[in-house]
């Protein structure tokens, strides 16, 4: 492994080897520590970072911003409302443009269909680090956030236990795939067995699957996909109920939230927690739709680890750019 993650575009967990995501997590635990005594980190001094938000965000907008400013760099908050993008100025030449300004381009564009494709284009032209802060395929910059927690929760050596994944109903969006696809592909690495849970139709792009069944299978832990909630959670250790939109049902949304409305029966209740283990953890990376995912009763419990994970947004993003846009002194 070399521990010089300079330069390297960070779009999917998919692509980078696992002492390298090791080293990664490393560098969260450690920024996290210093954080918390105060001590100062300006290892990206005068360094800027390009944020391209083309959907909302609190978490990840604000992890990347105030963690920039720890590192001792910039953030500039851009949509393409207010850059030449909203009269057709392609990815390349913006690529190409912001490349020569600063020292990466972070950007989130959930559209189903075409956000990684947009991604994929600044990366081809950019000099500089693309950083994905979620797009239709991935969330990666969550789900080492994601991982970091259950550590910190179970120990380092997190081999046999059981996750579920579980669709949950929700009405706010269609929420993107892009959560549960980058935990199923990167929990087998970490030894996690994986239950995929959802109601038929609401499948995962079948080519993530494949990759996490892959992964799983190379790592020799467990990957299952069933149709039941309260199957899914028994015997869990982790429990990760989230809403994702059912694509492959329709291209008409409208189509996509009649069917959704069938299933307003999968939600996280304090009746389904009791079907997981004791000690069983509730994640989420939020935001959640209280009432319809999960149950005040469970997000606000003491199994809930849910502002643990967040915080975890912060030190992680701190790492990967630290690791990513830092350089030798
Ligand atoms: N989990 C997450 O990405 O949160 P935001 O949408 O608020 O950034």
């Amino acid at each position: 492994m070399s521990s010089m993650l300079r330069g390297r575009h960070f779009i999917t967990t998919q692509e980078f080897a696992k002492d390298e995501i090791d080293l990664m997590l490393e560098l969260s635990s450690d920024l996290k520590r210093r954080f918390a005594v105060g001590e100062l980190t300006p290892w990206l001094l005068y360094k800027t970072v390009f944020m391209i938000f083309f959907d909302e965000s609190t978490r990840t907008r604000n992890s990347i911003e105030a963690g920039i400013t720890q590192l001792g760099g910039h953030a500039h908050f851009l949509n393409p409302k207010v850059m030449q993008t909203a009269h057709g100025e392609v990815a390349r030449d913006t690529a190409m443009i912001l490349s020569r300004f600063g020292h990466a381009i972070a950007v989130r564009h959930c559209a189903y269909k075409i956000g990684n494709a947009y991604l994929r284009e600044l990366a081809k032209y950019s000099s500089v680090p693309i950083l994905n802060l979620q797009d239709d395929y991935y969330h990666p910059m969550q789900v080492l956030a994601d991982i970091m927690t259950i550590r910190e929760k179970f120990g380092q050596n997190t081999r046999g236990l059981k996750v579920t994944i579980s669709w949950a109903y929700a009405e706010s969006h269609l929420k993107p795939l892009s959560v549960p696809q980058s935990q199923i592909l990167l929990f087998p690495r970490y030894g996690l067995d994986v239950t995929l849970a959802y109601p038929e139709g609401f499948d995962l792009m079948p080519e993530i699957v494949e990759q996490a069944k892959k992964n799983a299978e190379e790592n020799g832990t467990k990957f299952e996909i069933v149709h039941d909630m309260d199957e899914a959670f028994k015997d869990a250790d982790i429990v990760i109920p989230k809403s994702w939109g059912g694509f492959f049902i329709s291209d008409d949304p409208k189509k996509i939230m009649e069917e959704t409305r069938k299933h307003k029966d999968w939600i996280c209740t304090p009746e389904r927690m009791k079907l997981a283990k004791k000690h069983a953890i509730y994640m989420h990376a939020l935001p959640a739709d209280r009432g319809r995912e999960v149950v005040n009763e469970v997000i606000d419990g003491p199994q809930s680890v849910v502002i643990d994970e967040a915080e975890n947004r912060l030190h992680t993003a701190k790492a990967v750019m630290a690791l990513t846009m830092g350089g030798r002194p």
